[in-house]
């Protein structure tokens, strides 16, 4: 049984913590990063973009989590990320996902706002909750990129809730996606922050959030890895995000990069094994150590 991905947030939403996101894409992920919310008695977002749906298909990747689910002793949620293609929306719904996130930050304010509510209303009679979009997001991956950071408008943000109907929005305030997201000072608008959960009074959500840990970076350039100028958001920051009213918090890029140090590591070290368990077994143990890095850092330790 997946768990409320509403229930979830709104208990983080009261408590003052942030509910980890992870996108999962393979096995060794999705184990990775559920053995670091069981140690830590931590609830858990599962997160499958388009592009990692793409990748492993619709049924696959929900029947992997959902046996996840069913082994782990802590409540679980199955989300579908960047939802943009209303046919996979609609059949993740159909699906049973906890959770649906309509992304409709590319199209003009009025049909952002059209189209997440018919979504709401469909999503609602299944019993799921629905993730709003607005303001961009920027950076590039592989379904999902924007070119451009524009802010949330604190006013359209209480609009928006309020004509759609969802249970938690994800608004931009300067990250992106990605491991290239600052060039200068790494700088949030927690101005921007305050006014938006001041007005909306709902959990907030905050993609593009990875740390990029230069230890890791450090690792994966040692074996070869060329990543010159990554920079991710400070853990300064994450905290004061929480503090004002960040309740779901987005990580791909640090899961990519420690999966990525690991294989490499291996391959350079032992070039004569070529057992795939040797090689991403300890990829799937650095998963797991920066998922409950970043659990630590939400908060949201023995809150399962
Ligand atoms: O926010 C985007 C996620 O990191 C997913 O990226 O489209 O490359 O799977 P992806
Ligand atoms: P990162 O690229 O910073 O990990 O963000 C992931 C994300 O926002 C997924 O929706
Ligand atoms: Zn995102």
């Amino acid at each position: 049984m997946f768990a409320s991905t509403k229930k979830i947030l709104y208990k983080a939403h009261r408590g003052n913590y942030a509910v980890p996101h992870f996108n999962v894409n393979n096995m060794e992920i999705v184990q990775g990063v559920v053995q670091a919310g069981v140690n830590l008695k931590s609830p858990l977002i599962i997160s499958t973009s388009e592009g990692a749906i793409k990748y492993a298909g619709l049924n696959f990747l929900y029947e992997l989590v959902h046996t996840a689910a069913n082994l782990a002793n802590v409540p679980i949620a199955l989300h579908l990320d960047h939802g943009k293609d209303l046919a996979t929306i609609k059949r993740c719904i159909k699906l049973g996902y906890s959770s649906v996130m309509f992304d409709g930050s590319h199209l003009p304010y009025k049909e952002n706002v059209r189209i997440t509510k018919r979504l709401a209303n469909l999503a609602h009679n299944k019993g799921i909750s629905i993730e709003g979009e607005l303001g961009t997001i920027g950076g590039n991956e592989d379904l999902v990129s924007t070119k451009k950071i524009i802010y949330t408008k604190p006013e359209q943000a209480k609009d928006f809730v309020e004509r759609t109907g969802c249970d938690f929005l994800a608004i931009a305030i300067g990250t992106s996606h990605g491991a290239f997201k600052f060039k200068g000072k790494a700088v949030l608008r927690h101005d921007i922050l305050k006014q938006i959960k001041k007005t909306t009074k709902i959990p907030l959500v905050l993609h593009g959030a990875s740390g990029v840990p230069k230890k890791i970076v450090q690792q994966a350039e040692k074996y070869g890895a060329k990543l010159t100028g990554v920079y991710g958001v400070p853990n300064a920051q994450i905290k004061l995000a929480i503090k004002n009213g960040i309740n779901k918090i987005n990580t791909d890029t640090d899961l990519r990069l420690a999966f990525d140090a690991a294989v490499r590591k291996f391959l350079k070290q032992q070039p004569k094994d070529f057992d795939p368990r040797h090689i991403l077994g300890p990829a799937r143990e650095e998963i797991r150590k920066v998922a409950e890095e970043r659990i630590k850092l939400f908060g949201s330790v023995n809150k399962k």
